[in-house]
């Protein structure tokens, strides 16, 4: 049978994840969420005390980093990455490690494995264009920026978290310009990728409107 591989990037706060999900649940596709991993190689250069923007260093963790996927979890070595790897400081963790080409060639070598034997759908920033270029549905999606910051800060008020607004606004601002900028994969649609603007929509029209576009592509 033909793998079915479906790309999803876009910045941050845009709903990429919710969205994937519920895509990989409706399509029976297995989900991989790209940037749990480079949170997690972020998450690992700290815990050992590694410094995030040594060469060196990075070379070191690269040679023993461990991380198993199974179903929707992530595991370094036996530890089960929850939301030790979603805080702020991880996320700009994760964007200082993704500048790396070595970083992100280990983990598109980990995203190519799996796709080589199942279905996927992956959400990134350069799942489209580069991690699978041959991806038979490329989604990117975008939203506001005061509407992504919106999401994070109710997110994080959720999850019983102490901030303000105005610093989840700056934080959003301070990664879409490292994400966007980088010389290497930086965040942009492939050019074959379909563009949702998700402003002003609940996650439910999204999702109509992506399943939409895969039907039409199955
Ligand atoms: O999507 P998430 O916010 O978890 O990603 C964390 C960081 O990892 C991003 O800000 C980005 O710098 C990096 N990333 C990336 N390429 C991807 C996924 C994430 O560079 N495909």
């Amino acid at each position: 049978m033909k793998l079915f591989k479906v790309a999803i990037d876009g910045p941050a706060g845009s709903g990429k994840s919710t969205i994937a999900k519920e895509i990989a649940k409706i399509f029976n596709l297995f989900y991989l969420d790209s940037g749990a991993l480079y949170r997690a190689f972020g998450y690992y250069l700290k815990k050992m005390g590694f410094d995030l923007n040594n060469e060196n260093d990075i070379i070191n963790a690269l040679k023993t980093f461990d991380i198993k996927i199974i179903k929707n979890d992530y595991y370094l070595f036996n530890e089960k990455l929850d939301f030790q790897i979603r805080t702020p400081e991880i996320g700009k963790a994760a964007s200082i490690v993704a500048k790396n080409p070595n970083v992100r060639e280990k983990v598109n070598q980990i995203l190519r494995n799996i796709a080589k034997v199942h279905s996927v759908v992956i959400d990134g920033r350069d799942i489209g264009t580069v991690v699978l270029p041959d991806a038979d549905v490329k989604i990117f999606l975008t939203a506001s920026i005061e509407e992504r910051a919106k999401r994070r800060y109710n997110e994080l008020i959720k999850k019983n978290k102490k901030v303000n607004f105005e610093d989840v606004l700056i934080e959003i601002e301070k990664r879409d310009k490292a994400d966007s900028t980088r010389k290497i994969a930086p965040l942009k649609p492939a050019e074959d990728a379909i563009i949702v603007d998700t402003t002003g929509k609940n996650i439910k029209e999204v999702i109509t409107e992506i399943k939409n576009i895969i039907l039409k592509k199955i």
